[in-house]
């Protein structure tokens, strides 16, 4: 069972802090559990793995299998919290090289989640005399990088195969009711799946946002859904034998401490995109009023060779988490050699889990002795339930820290800004008045 352990931690901040902060995690956790705390209309995700619904579920699973039957690529329109977590999990389940693997699932293309021309016309080239499917997801509906996206790629579906035979091939994830995709899905007659109005984009990996694309995988959903009901069950009891309430506490206590940057780390470079998925989920969170610890991420060892040069003696500003997974699923030892001219025999006949487990001990000890404190998130072994149990762990922690901060964990008033700036500039009809403004202040 996943489990949160400090390092040396009475050398950083006053022990013990957590019964100090128990009252406090305790009216954070009735918020959560109640939906009465700030953005309360937005916990739907806490009892989603008991409460999700079942014939929807099956729905997916049902598209998942049909998309396997008849495509060799799935097109994956999002951006955010509508494409970080499917992302996250798939190359932390099946690989970051998943597209290139040999396998009878379709290959997947992540798309919308940028600007760029280049990026989204080589994914045009890639499924050129491919039979693909397309997956357009965003809860509002009108977040303009996947609409963009979508127009190139519906275009591209119904001159190959009719708008007809599109129709088959295109999967609309987003708001039950409202928003442009809604009304386009409903109007054409694709298969529209709900992003459910009580739960955010960068809480929704467990609703078909995340778990169509998952599924196509082939990734086991039960499994994931499993294993975020058991800890949802954890989570459900208050008090420290929670994992959810040691790491809030633990973060919250080094931020009090002065601390401002949270890094995020694992040894498994499967692990890439959960991490930026986790950026998104804290960085959007708690990243408001002034407040919040800013979001940051490496990969070990790679990390340790650039990175770590400011990590061991740069400004400490940081403490690091670092996720643990045991035993992988491959084992390797490291071979002998008659001539050892490399002098690594000493290395002869061990593993490369034992090499990494020695790295990371020796990174643990390094850095805490550089002033930089540790966690350490034991996640087990890296299969569909024990993420599952990480994904809800994480998303737990959040809540429980966004109340801790007193700002509200469920809302993003700051990712507007840009937007409103972008569509006075493009020219967005009911943006003139900003437009002459904005262009005058980019002249100066
Ligand atoms: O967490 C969030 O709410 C955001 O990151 C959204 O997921 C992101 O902006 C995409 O929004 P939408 O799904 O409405 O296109």
């Amino acid at each position: 069972m996943l489990d949160v352990k400090t390092f040396h931690m009475d050398s950083f901040i006053p022990m013990p802090y957590e019964e100090a902060l128990s009252p406090r995690l305790k009216l954070a956790q009735d918020k959560l559990q109640n939906g009465s705390g700030q953005g309360g209309e937005f916990t739907g995700w806490v009892h989603l793995p008991r409460d999700y619904d079942q014939a929807e579920y099956a729905r997916i699973k049902a598209a998942a299998a049909k998309i396997r039957k008849n495509s060799k690529a799935l097109v994956v329109i999002g951006i955010g919290g509508s494409y970080l977590g499917a992302r996250g999990v798939v190359e932390c389940l099946q690989s970051p090289n998943y597209n290139l693997k040999k396998k009878d699932t379709p290959n997947l293309y992540f798309v919308g989640n940028a600007l760029s021309s280049d990026a989204m016309g080589e994914v045009m080239d890639l499924i050129d005399g491919v039979d693909f499917s397309v997956n357009v997801i965003s809860k509002s509906g009108t977040t303009t990088e996947p609409a963009v996206a979508f127009r190139f790629f519906r275009n591209l579906l119904e001159e190959r195969y009719g708008r007809e035979g599109a129709r088959e091939r295109i999967f609309a994830t987003t708001d039950r009711l409202k928003g442009a995709l809604k009304s386009l899905a409903d109007s054409e007659g694709w298969e529209t799946f709900v992003v459910p109005d009580d739960i955010g984009g960068r809480y929704s990996v467990l609703t078909a946002v995340g778990l169509l694309p998952i599924a196509v995988s082939g990734v086991d959903i039960d499994a994931l859904m499993r294993g975020a009901a058991s800890m949802m069950d954890q989570c459900t009891v208050p008090g420290y034998e929670c994992p959810a309430w040691r790491y809030a506490a633990a973060r919250y206590q080094l931020y009090r401490d002065g601390r401002a940057v949270e890094i995020l780390g694992c040894f498994d470079p499967a692990f890439r995109m959960m991490a930026e998925w986790w950026k998104q989920l804290f960085g959007e969170s708690e990243g408001k009023e002034g407040k919040g610890l800013f979001p940051a991420s490496v990969e070990f060892t790679a990390d340790l060779h650039s990175m770590g040069q400011y990590i061991q003696q740069g400004k400490r500003l940081m403490f690091e988490t670092i996720v643990r997974f045991g035993s992988s699923a491959r084992q390797l030892n490291v071979p002998e050699d008659a001539e050892d001219g490399d002098g690594l025999n000493f290395l002869a006949g061990r593993s490369m889990d034992f090499i990494r487990d020695k790295a990371t001990e020796g990174t643990l000890l390094a850095h805490t002795e550089g002033g930089v404190p540790n966690l350490i998130v034991e996640a087990g072994e890296r299969n569909a339930e024990t993420l599952g149990q990480l994904i809800y762990f994480f998303e737990y922690a959040c809540g429980l820290s966004g109340y801790l901060l007193d700002v509200n964990p469920f809302d993003q008033p700051g990712v507007e800004a840009y937007k409103k700036n972008m569509f006075a500039l493009l020219g967005k009809p009911g943006y003139e008045a900003q437009k002459s403004e904005l262009e005058a202040k980019l002249q100066k």
